[in-house]
């Protein structure tokens, strides 16, 4: 019986271990850039990684392709990622920077989704994986 037991223990604390292991190793956040670092190599093989000041110039650039009201990021998203910013209908919306909103981009199809209706939004198709993962790397350094 005490043995059995021991090895019950065992095994729980091996998968709480293993638990903490991949904790530590991969978040959400870090998940994602690697799926958009996997999805920008396979597009150019040239890809040499992201870039925040490439990710800082998508966010302020303004585009023509999007809709009238919102030709920049920065329409409804504040230029400093560390302000609130405000929809065209005028609601808020909290800060882009991750120091400031530690809930953001934990949540893969949360960032999918809005990229896609942003990006299209705003430059008037879908953004690259190139252009996501610049996006992000500058939110997170923000
Ligand atoms: C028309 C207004 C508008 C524009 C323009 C806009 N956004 Fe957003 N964005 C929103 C709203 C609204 C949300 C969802 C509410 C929230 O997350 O606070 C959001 C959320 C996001 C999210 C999800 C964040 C998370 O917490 O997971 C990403 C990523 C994002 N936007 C990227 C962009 C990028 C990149 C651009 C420019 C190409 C852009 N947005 C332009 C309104 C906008």
């Amino acid at each position: 019986m005490k043995h059995r037991t021991n090895r019950k223990t065992a095994a729980i604390l091996f998968a709480a271990m293993l638990g903490l292991a991949t904790a530590s190793l991969a978040g959400p956040r870090e998940d994602l850039v690697a799926q958009y670092a996997t999805a920008a190599k396979a597009a150019a093989p040239a890809f040499a990684g992201f870039s925040a000041a490439r990710g800082q110039t998508l966010h302020q650039q303004k585009f023509s392709g999007g809709k009238a009201d919102s030709p920049s990021c920065t329409s409804c998203h504040s230029s400093d990622p560390r302000a609130a910013g405000r929809s065209p209908a005028g609601k808020a919306i909290d800060p882009v920077a991750a120091s400031v909103s530690p809930a953001r981009y934990t949540d893969p199809a949360k960032v999918e989704k809005w990229f896609k209706r942003n990006c299209n939004e705003v430059l008037g198709r879908e953004c690259s994986a190139n252009e996501k993962g610049d996006w992000l790397s500058y939110m997170l350094t923000q």
